[in-house]
Order: C-alpha cells, then sequence, then structure tokens
C-alpha cells in the first residue's frame, strides 16, 4: 500500500466472562506488529481493541458471582483486559466496550435503519443455543455424549456443554437474502477471507444455503434494547459485530468525517469465529449499504497438549507467566515467530525457553552487546567511518536490502512469520560476518584501522537496520538498541523511522556516540516452571 493510506486494524471483542489466556493475547500481539509496522511506514493506522459485555454468558457468570453483570464487567475490564494491553505491549488508539454510550448510541441507529429498510421481520425461532458460544446451533453441529455428566445430552462439540432449547418470538435478519452477494464478494475478492483454508471453508458454508438470522432475545434483559420493541435485546453477535463501525464514529453524525476516513477495516479473528466475520457481518454491512471489511483473517489456535487451549477446558496459560519470566518482548517474538501465522501451533515452556535462548539472547543479544563494545573499546565509543567496501560488506548491505523489502511484502500478506524470519536473515549474516571479519584481530594491527572502521561501520550500521525493523515486534529490546547507537540523536525517535526505507544503507551518521548496552535478553535461571 502507498505511504499515508488508511489502515484500521481490529482484534476481537473479548468476552468479559473471564480473564485472559495467551490465546487472546497472541491476536493482540499479531495486530499491534501490523499496526506498528503500518505507523512506521507513515500510513494513517488505527488499531482498535475492547470488550464484549453483554449476553447470557456474562449475565450467568455475574448472577453466580451474586453482582450485576455491568459492575462485573466494569471490575474484568479494570483488573484484567486494559492491563493484558500493558502486559504484552499493545499500542492500540482505542478501547471499546459495548457498554459504552457510543456503541449502544450507534447500535441502536444501525438496527433501526435496517427495520425502516425492510431487512427485518418477526418470527418464531425454535432450536438449539449454545450459551458458551453464544451461537445458534444446528443438529449436526451438536454431539450426543454417552459418558460423563452430561451422558445420553446433546453437548455443544466445542464446548462439551448441554445446549438449551429455545422456542422464542424473535426478530430476523433476512440474511439469506445475501447469499449470492456473498459468494460474489468472496469470488471478485480472493483475499477478503484469510488463509486459503477458511476461505475454503467459508465458501462451502454459505454455498450450503444461508437461513436468516435470529438477531434478538426476550428471555433476558442484558442487551441492548431492540429500538421499536424493548421487551426484546439485541442478539449479542448482531450487537458485538458493530463495535467496528461505531468505535469510529458510524451512527454518530459529527464524525461522519472519522468514519469514512478509517473504515473499512482488517479484522483478525481466530478460525473459529470467521463465520460470524465473513458472512454475518458483511450481509449486514451490505443490507446497511455500507462497505465490507477490507479482509477478514482467520488465525489459528494455539494448542497445549494438542487441543485447542481454553480455560473452560483448564489449560488456560495466563499472558503473565509468561511475561514475568521471559518479558513482553519475547512473548511478542515467540508466538510470531514460531507459529506460521494462519495455522494453528502448539505452545511449550521448552520450545519458548529454546527459542529465547537460542534466537533472542544468543542470535541477536549477543550481536548487538559484541558489537557495541567492540565500538566502545576500538573506536574510542564513536561510530566508526568506513572506507573501502569489499565483497564481504556488500554482501550485508544486499542482506539488509533484500530483508526489508521481503519483510514488508510480507507483512502486506499478514505473514507476519515470514516478515520476521526475513529480518532474521540479518542477524544470521551479521554474526557470520563478524567471525569472519575478526575486527579483534583487525584492532591489534594498525595498519588496519580503515578495514577496522569500515566493518564496524558495517555492524553497527546492520544493527541500525535491525532496530528500525525489529521495533514493532520487540519494541522494548530495539529501543534500548537506539539508544546505545546514539541514534536517535542524529536520525530521531526509533518509532518516527520509514520502516520501508530501512534497508537503505548509511543512515547512522559516522560518530554517533555509543553509550554500553546491557544485555538485551538476560539468561534466564528457571526458564521452564516446575
Ligand atoms: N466476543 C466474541 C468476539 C466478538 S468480535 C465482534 C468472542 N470472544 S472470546 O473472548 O471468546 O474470544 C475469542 C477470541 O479468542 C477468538 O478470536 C478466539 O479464536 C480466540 N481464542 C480463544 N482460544 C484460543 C486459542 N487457544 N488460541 C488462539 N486463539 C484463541 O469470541
Amino acid at each position: 500500500m502507498a505511504s499515508g493510506d488508511s489502515f484500521f486494524i481490529t482484534t476481537p471483542i473479548f468476552y468479559v466472562n473471564d480473564v485472559p489466556h495467551i490465546g487472546h493475547a497472541y491476536t493482540e500481539v499479531a495486530a499491534d506488529v501490523l499496526a506498528r509496522w503500518h505507523r512506521q511506514a507513515g500510513d494513517d493506522t488505527w488499531l482498535l481493541t475492547g470488550t464484549d459485555e453483554h449476553g447470557e454468558k456474562v449475565l450467568r457468570t455475574a448472577t453466580a458471582n451474586n453482582t450485576t453483570p455491568k459492575r462485573w464487567a466494569d471490575q474484568l475490564v479494570e483488573s484484567a483486559w486494559k492491563p493484558l494491553l500493558q502486559t504484552v505491549d499493545i499500542a492500540n488508539d482505542d478501547y471499546i466496550r459495548t457498554t459504552d454510550e457510543r456503541h449502544e448510541k450507534g447500535v441502536a441507529a444501525f438496527i433501526r435503519q435496517l427495520y425502516d429498510d425492510g431487512h427485518i421481520y418477526e418470527g418464531l425461532y425454535e432450536g438449539y443455543y449454545c450459551v458458551g458460544c453464544e451461537e445458534y446451533k444446528t443438529r449436526d453441529e451438536l454431539v450426543e455424549t454417552e459418558t460423563g455428566d452430561y451422558a445420553g445430552q446433546l453437548v455443544c462439540a466445542i464446548h462439551s456443554r448441554p445446549v438449551e432449547i429455545l422456542k422464542e418470538k424473535n426478530y430476523f435478519f433476512r440474511m439469506s437474502d445475501f447469499q449470492q452477494q456473498l459468494l460474489d464478494l468472496y469470488e471478485s475478492q480472493p483475499d477478503f477471507v484469510q488463509p486459503e483454508s477458511v476461505r475454503n471453508e467459508i465458501i462451502q458454508f454459505v454455498k450450503q444455503g444461508l437461513e436468516d438470522l435470529s438477531i434478538s432475545r426476550s428471555s433476558f434483559d442484558w442487551g441492548i434494547p431492540v429500538p421499536w420493541d424493548p421487551t426484546h435485546v439485541i442478539y449479542v453477535w448482531f450487537d458485538a459485530l458493530l463495535n467496528y463501525v461505531t468505535a469510529v464514529g458510524y451512527g454518530d453524525p459529527t464524525r461522519r468525517d472519522e468514519f469514512l476516513r478509517r473504515w473499512p477495516a482488517t479484522h483478525l479473528v481466530g478460525k473459529d469465529i470467521a463465520r460470524f466475520h465473513a458472512v454475518i457481518w458483511p450481509a449486514m454491512l451490505m443490507a446497511a449499504g455500507l462497505s465490507v471489511p477490507k479482509q477478514v483473517f482467520g488465525h489459528g489456535w494455539l494448542l497445549v497438549g494438542g487441543e485447542k487451549m481454553s480455560k473452560s477446558k483448564l489449560t488456560g496459560i495466563a499472558p503473565q507467566q509468561i511475561t514475568e519470566v521471559f518479558g513482553s518482548d519475547a512473548f511478542r517474538y515467540y508466538f510470531l515467530r514460531a507459529i506460521s501465522f494462519g495455522q494453528d501451533g502448539s505452545f511449550s515452556w521448552e520450545d519458548l525457553s529454546a527459542r529465547y535462548q537460542a534466537e533472542l539472547a544468543n542470535g541477536f543479544g549477543n550481536l548487538a552487546s559484541r558489537v557495541i563494545a567492540m565500538v566502545t573499546r576500538y573506536c574510542d565509543g564513536s561510530v566508526p567511518a568506513p572506507g573501502d567496501y569489499l565483497d564481504a560488506d556488500l554482501a550485508i548491505q544486499r542482506t539488509v536490502a533484500i530483508a526489508a523489502v521481503a519483510a514488508d511484502a510480507a507483512i502486506e500478506r499478514l505473514a507476519i512469520h515470514e516478515a520476521i524470519a526475513a529480518i532474521w536473515t540479518i542477524v544470521d549474516d551479521l554474526n557470520g560476518y563478524i567471525t569472519e571479519q575478526q575486527p579483534w584481530v583487525l584492532a591489534k594491527d594498525p595498519a588496519q584501522a580503515a578495514r577496522l572502521g569500515t566493518v564496524l561501520y558495517t555492524a553497527t550500521e546492520g544493527l541500525r537496520a535491525l532496530a528500525v525493523l525489529l521495533s514493532p515486534v520487540i519494541p522494548k529490546a530495539t529501543t534500548k538498541l537506539w539508544d546505545a547507537l546514539g541514534a536517535e540523536t542524529g536520525l530521531g525517535a526509533l518509532t518516527a523511522q520509514p520502516i520501508r526505507a530501512a534497508g537503505e544503507w548509511g543512515q547512522l551518521p559516522v560518530g554517533s556516540a555509543i553509550t554500553p548496552l546491557e544485555g538485551l535478553f538476560p539468561r534466564i535461571e528457571e526458564p521452564v516452571p516446575a
């Protein structure tokens, strides 16, 4: 994309029935890396996240805890969900709660318009509902259990808990009207739903035929009232999906320009909720005459012991368990490097610890401290002037140029793991270069002073490029490196460095004052919990 374009990226809004686990933090981190990258590319970037606070699931949790759903939500948002953003270092631009007045007003305006335009009618819903999923279920999405607490009952295949049988008067959204338009959308915009596996599943699902969607409930009242019939509240997913537009001004005449400037968005979601985002949501937008999202990307699951990690199955890991030992940078790096974005990935403490040691501490951290230490010792602490460049030096320049272009192209495809792998070629090549060039030997021979300058300039300039390119992924470590390189004085703040120009050689000013660098990724005494 061209610099200056709007880049609006969202995470799902999370249910406040429970505290966050690493699966939630994973989406936050992926969205944050993309947002930081685009900000550094000069794009008009907006990162939105938040919480989904209505519906039966939250209501039941609050009731079970002897409180009201609003009080419950307030408490969880402040004690758990907003702190998650600090835990994994998210630079979000906005945080929406579905109990915000701006949201409730926007939702009311939206549903009213659909009702006035004939997209909503009253009917009878008879069928199954899983409160865990907050989703209407068909018979083939349920399984009959033979053993355990629910033997003989129909349970949701995801939650392994019994479903409810509903028979209510509901309002329905004429979603079936949009079947062909949706199929045309998937056809004409092949990257609307990604990755391919999720796209194929969505197309199959829509081809089987779309039913109208029940969008109201009347058996409880924790939700946004249906404007023309306050005995009903709006179905929690219909309400929640609208956060993506109400946050940026939909429904508020005073924020019309903002809405037009930001929308449409790129949505990052777990593949289990891709259907809501790639079927229901675009159909809702089509009915309202609004643009469909730019893209819906369904990422994979974090698996523990081969199964989707989940709190309800007691395999949930809290993000702080990892960040307290390894730090937020390592959390960010690990999940985005080790797992191909879009595929499932197994989490293990052993793998995390091995990558921390090999890639972050030995690969990148040591490279940075060794180079800084050598410039301090051999060049009086200032970046030396390069002499003539030889083939080995030019090879590093090429690596940097190629890595920067490849990383940007990978980010454009949301292949975050590929972007990091491309950048890591600089780490590997620079480590090899230093081993071969042996600056410590050159330093002993006054006749090699010019060559020493070239080698150490090449190494520090390589670190400059690494700091800029890795800043979206490991913001804390790269900021320390930037300071140690003395780059701020000559080049300005790290986050202001144009990332698409990161591969252009020779930006670090000769003579920049280098300062000592503490170990970026220190040794960890007990990396794998007992
Ligand atoms: N509130 C809805 C989303 C509404 S968006 C308009 C919801 N909330 S949730 O709290 O259940 O969070 C779901 C998100 O967490 C989904 O994207 C889901 O895929 C993700 N994950 C839950 N467990 C996960 C893993 N084990 N691994 C990766 N992501 C996982 O659904």
